[in-house]
């Protein structure tokens, strides 16, 4: 990875999710500050929840103007907001549902649309947002799969190489299921970017991205790279476990 990324690496689970939380939250009060007002990005699976519980909890919640933020999702399981699979549904229940935040400022994607529909309307609402571009979410937060996709970008999906559209509906085949999610022009014009990965599963995948001299497809985390903007690395002890780098000072 060229440059020295800015990687932190924390002694447990709990001080990860902590400490993650923690700097959201400044950086979230830092656009608040800046611009009176804060887009963020929230990915789903499991990495995430135990932050988003923090934002939305004593003390956190309390430190931010929530009436001042807008939720957006770096991709969506084609499932209804009210299904387990949701991502939506789980920001719902951790954070949403916890902060005085308006509903018209959570942009969900819908998943119950067909995924085609559901990636147009999608690209209209950032379209209206940010027109007329590129999306300069204020901060990011993507997660990793052990095969290196975030967001719903895949390894050997076409929505890797998209380069004008800002959501990409996508067939997943080892899923065999559909996704929405955002491509790498939306996600790279982010201002601060953060990689979340905890636990041993990801250790492998942690070592490979960081390695690799140059960014790959055939590993498109390696995509992310904000134009203008920060990339911040955060792992738990155990995803770290095979890097051979130092934490970041
Ligand atoms: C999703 C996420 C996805 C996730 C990775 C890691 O919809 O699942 O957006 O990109 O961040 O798959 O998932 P875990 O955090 O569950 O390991």
């Amino acid at each position: 990875m060229q440059g020295t990324p800015d990687i932190c690496i924390f002694d447990s689970l709990e001080e990860f999710e902590r400490k993650s939380a923690e700097e959201i939250v400044h950086l979230m009060q830092g656009s608040l500050r800046d611009r009176g007002a804060c887009t963020v990005v929230l990915s789903g699976g499991e990495t995430p929840k135990g932050i988003y519980r923090r934002l939305g909890s004593d003390p956190l919640k309390h430190l931010l103007d929530w009436s001042r933020v807008s939720v957006f999702f770096s991709d969506e399981r084609c499932v209804s907001p009210d299904d387990p699979q949701s991502n939506y549904g789980m920001v719902q229940r951790e954070l949403i549902s916890h902060v005085g935040i308006a509903p018209r400022n959570v942009h969900r994607i819908s998943g119950e649309s067909s995924p085609e529909e559901a990636a147009i309307r999608y690209e209209k609402v950032l379209r209206t947002v940010y027109s007329p571009g590129p999306p300069r979410f204020d901060v990011v937060l993507l997660g990793m799969g052990s095969d290196g996709h975030t967001a719903s970008l895949f390894p050997a999906t076409d929505a890797l190489g998209e380069e004008n559209r800002w959501v990409r509906e996508v067939f997943v085949p080892h899923l065999n299921a559909s996704r929405v999610t955002l491509t790498f022009p939306a996600i790279n014009s982010g201002r601060e970017v953060l990689i979340l990965a905890t636990g041993l599963s990801k250790a492998p995948m942690v070592e490979r991205v960081l390695s690799v001299q140059a960014p790959t497809k055939a590993l498109p985390i390696t995509l992310v790279r904000p134009a203008e903007g920060s990339l911040r690395w955060r792992f738990d002890k155990q995803a770290a476990s095979k890097l051979s780098i130092p934490n970041s000072p």
